[in-house]
């Protein structure tokens, strides 16, 4: 039946509610605030993140890519630098889109706070724009999309990391699935843990050193620029991952149990050697300034970090062999980041539409 005007009789009457309370906001399994009322914020963290997001917008085709095809088509390149800038780019090509699925058709729906999902959107975006960042790159250098885009099924140090997420999204997508049940709110967290802790706190830092490694002695400056925006992006996803799992912890301290906190322990430190086979299988002798033994210590080093900030106990102490990656991720928050930037977005008085 179509209301019409002149038949106000017929139009449903308007639900009674009061004001909203922020204080009655949750993380997950909310029942009193609807996932529409974005203010008033209860968790101002996540307008931060979604903020300081938007302030770093950027695409990959403002990033002149004509130096790294030179270099690409010269002989500066040794083939075992080949196979790192190859693997790297199979393994990322497929983890952005990953991540991004995960978010969209597994995070999103279970989060039931409006300014949380605020920001899922923005990430959401942002993981739109690495993959592009990807096909961008395997394009300019003419590179065999079919390879690049396949690793993830043809090379098994991707694979194995992979199928360690691709379970989690697959357990959050069966049909019976409901965060209703303390079951299934840790199945949630572990989720959580394994996206924004694993795969873009610790699977996406080996690839960060190596190639911007290259970066570091002027090769591959272009692919190293992307490296950089995508590094700062990636560093507010895991941000916002750890205050959403700490959020939900100090909402439900019931799933945090000790058994709970050593399986997470444990799927930590399985990453952790997936890690380190996954850097030995892409640098096999080495190259320079980078083997694989070095990123044993790099991987302990950084799954210790992301420990601790969930309040997990580290579990290596091993030192950093890359000092220089702290500078690099200072440098990627200064506001003159830009410096090559060649498009001013368009805003609204500029636009035209003749
Ligand atoms: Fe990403
Ligand atoms: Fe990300």
């Amino acid at each position: 039946m179509f209301l019409t005007a002149d038949a106000p009789n017929s139009l449903p009457a308007a639900p009674a509610t009061g004001r909203v309370d922020a204080r009655a906001k949750r993380l997950i399994n909310c029942n009193e605030v609807d996932v529409n009322q974005l203010m008033p914020l209860k968790y101002r963290w996540a307008w931060e993140h979604y903020l300081n997001g938007c302030a770093n917008h950027w695409m990959p085709t403002e990033v002149p890519m004509h130096k790294d095809i030179e270099t690409w088509k010269s002989s500066k390149l040794t083939d075992d630098e080949r196979r790192v800038i190859l693997r790297n780019l199979g393994f990322f090509s497929t983890a952005e889109s990953l991540v991004g699925n995960n978010l969209v058709l597994a995070i999103f729906r279970h989060v039931t706070n409006a300014e949380c999902r605020q920001y899922l959107l923005r990430q959401a975006f942002e993981e739109a724009v690495h993959s592009h960042t990807f096909l961008y790159i395997v394009e300019s250098l003419g590179l065999n999309e079919g390879e690049v885009f396949n690793m993830y099924h043809e090379v098994p140090s991707i694979a194995r990391k992979d199928e360690l997420e691709m379970e989690l999204t697959a357990e959050i997508l069966s049909p019976d699935f409901t965060t209703d049940t303390f079951e299934g709110a840790q199945a949630f967290l572990k989720n959580l843990i394994g996206y924004y802790l694993i795969m873009e706190g610790i699977f996406f830092y080996t690839g960060f050193v190596m190639v911007l490694s290259f970066h570091r002695r002027n090769l591959m400056t272009g692919i190293g620029e992307q490296f950089q925006y995508i590094l700062r992006d990636e560093s507010i996803h895991l941000n916002f991952g750890i205050d959403l799992i700490n959020g939900i912890r100090y909402e439900n301290p019931e799933l945090w149990t000790p058994e709970f906190q050593e399986a997470m322990i444990e799927r930590v430190r399985l990453a952790v050697e997936l890690e380190i086979a996954y850097a030995h299988d892409v640098l096999p002798r080495g190259i320079l300034g980078l083997n694989g033994d070095l990123f044993r210590d790099y991987v302990q080093f950084i799954a210790d970090r992301r420990l601790e900030r969930i309040g997990l106990a580290p579990q290596y102490g091993s030192s950093n062999p890359f000092p220089w990656m702290s500078e690099t991720m200072d440098l990627a928050k200064e506001k003159n980041f830009f410096e090559t930037r060649v498009t001013e977005y368009q805003s609204a008085s500029t636009l035209s539409w003749d």
